[in-house]
């Protein structure tokens, strides 16, 4: 059966010794509140080797929050799933609305890092979800099915074992306009009906499919509680450590 998650995606933000203080923090946390969901952290790419050493990882994982769509070579500035997986990484977020916003993120690039982080047994956190428009003009159902179908080529399935799924409704991230719980929950369960349609009952059952947007202590336990969200993916408010812990808390092990 899937696992609940509470993944906290940090974006560009913290200093080196704020993100130490808050990872290492947070895993004490953890430690001392088992049985707790499942915790991942999503820092800036350069804390990702120090936090990996600084926490525990039976209480914490790590993941980056972005991957080349390249194997190696002479791509300045980028990093692959090879170099990723060397540091010992086991999560990347790919797809992210801010990659396709400001860095011209297609479904095509998002399939080739998908496929770069299963060679590299990588687990992705894929990250899909509507723009308000799509939304208002009720295409959401489908932009969200063909990004996620996009996402999921022949020869990345063949290989699917883990896969995370992060639904964030773009109007919703960072805005402080959460989607409804009911909002959420239909579109989760569109979410895994397309995974049981296409690749069958296994993989629809075993992915773990989080909510993300605007995601608080105040609304994340009913979030939470619907059948088909599995746990967040949380921006802001994963950057404060009371806020964090009691979303965490918001969900059930
Ligand atoms: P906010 O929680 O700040 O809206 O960000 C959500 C997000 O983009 C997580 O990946």
């Amino acid at each position: 059966m899937r696992d609940k998650i509470v993944a906290g995606n940090w974006k560009m933000n913290l200093s080196f010794e704020e993100a130490i203080h808050l990872a290492t923090t947070l895993n004490g946390w953890v430690a001392d509140n088992q049985p707790i969901p499942q915790v991942i952290i999503a820092p800036s790419a350069i804390y990702l080797q120090t936090l990996l050493e600084g926490v525990d990882e039976q209480y914490i994982k790590i993941a980056a929050q972005d991957v080349s769509t390249h194997e190696k070579g002479a791509y300045t500035g980028e990093i692959s799933a090879q170099q990723l997986d060397s540091i010992g990484l086991d999560y990347s977020l790919v797809g992210h609305s801010e990659q396709r916003q400001y860095h011209g993120e297609t479904d095509e690039t998002v399939a080739q890092k998908m496929e770069q982080l299963y060679a590299h047994q990588i687990t992705p956190i894929l990250c899909i979800g509507e723009q308000l428009e799509e939304r208002q003009s009720d295409r959401h159902f489908d932009v969200v099915k063909n990004q996620l179908l996009q996402a999921l080529k022949p020869q990345i399935v063949e290989n699917l074992t883990n896969l995370i799924v992060a639904y964030e409704p773009v109007w919703a991230i960072g805005t402080g306009q959460t989607a409804s719980p009911e909002q959420a929950q239909e579109m989760h369960a569109h979410i895994r009906q397309v995974l049981l349609e296409e690749f069958g009952v296994e993989l629809a059952n075993n992915t773990s499919i989080l909510y993300g947007g605007s995601v608080n202590a105040s609304t994340a336990e009913e979030l939470f509680s619907q059948p088909d969200i599995d746990g967040g993916l949380v921006g802001g408010a994963s950057l404060k450590y009371e806020d964090f812990t009691q979303i965490i808390t918001s969900i059930k092990a």
